[in-house]
């Protein structure tokens, strides 16, 4: 709480004023309330720039996930790139980069997110969910496309992007599959198998609409990781 001298009908009046901070804290709050499974994973929650070694096949993701964090940048970022190239990592440098700065971020990977509010039928908590994940001013999607298609999870997916990128809020994505198969993988099936892909297109459209892609490439660190 920060005490303010705010002004009235000409006079001035002193009052106390929820800092940014505070307003994180209930934010966070109400996250952790909501979400039992979208948060920056424990593995990750530490990371910074100064944790992400910088190599030749990173340097054009890491000069990205700077720029995203300028103040005032509302376009996203969808990293792509093989498995253990760093994506999940880069990602969650950005959410705790936006933390600790005091500014709101949510952090889930798609499954997860998926998860819980298919946990949250019958608490009545789903409409609130959806809410803060439409609405808060920095989304991070982990994993996009590892998630199974079935006309539901097509209809969340369209309708959260669509609303975040009509209202030009940040939305950072990552995925295993590049501009060439992730419409594929975002192909959507009903009970009986039948397939719908003008949901995926549409998807894509609003994320090219709003990020940068930026692909993440190089050698898979968890295999550096079991060398060394
Ligand atoms: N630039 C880096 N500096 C140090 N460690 C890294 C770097 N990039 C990745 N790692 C480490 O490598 C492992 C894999 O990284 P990460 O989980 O970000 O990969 P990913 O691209 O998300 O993989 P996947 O596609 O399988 O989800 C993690 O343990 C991470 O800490
Ligand atoms: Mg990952």
């Amino acid at each position: 709480m920060v005490p303010v001298v705010a002004p009235d009908n000409g006079r001035f009046y002193t009052a106390i004023r929820m800092c940014r901070w505070e307003k994180q804290r209930r934010e966070n709050k109400r996250q952790a309330r909501l979400f039992s499974r979208a948060k920056v994973p424990f593995a990750y929650s530490r990371d910074t720039f100064d944790t992400y070694q910088l190599t030749d096949d990173n340097r054009t993701a890491v000069a990205a996930a700077k720029w995203s964090l300028q103040e005032g940048n509302r376009k996203g970022i969808f990293f792509y790139g093989s498995p253990g190239s760093g994506k999940t990592k880069l990602a969650a440098v950005i959410a705790n980069e936006k933390a600790g700065r005091g500014e709101q971020v949510l952090f889930s990977s798609v499954p997860d997110f998926l998860a819980d509010i298919r946990a949250s039928f019958g608490k009545n908590t789903t409409a609130e969910m959806i809410q803060v994940a439409r609405d808060v001013p920095c989304l991070i999607l982990d994993d996009l496309g590892a998630e199974r298609m079935t006309l539901w999870v097509g209809e969340q997916l369209f309708s959260l992007l669509n609303h975040r990128y009509n209202e030009g809020l940040q939305t950072i994505i990552t995925s295993n599959y590049g501009p060439q198969n992730i419409a594929a993988r975002l192909v959507c099936r009903d009970d009986d198998g039948a397939e719908d892909d003008s949901q995926a297109q549409r998807i894509m459209s609003r994320i090219y609409g709003m990020c940068e892609l930026v692909n993440l490439s190089g050698r898979d660190w968890r295999l550096k990781g079991a060398e060394a």
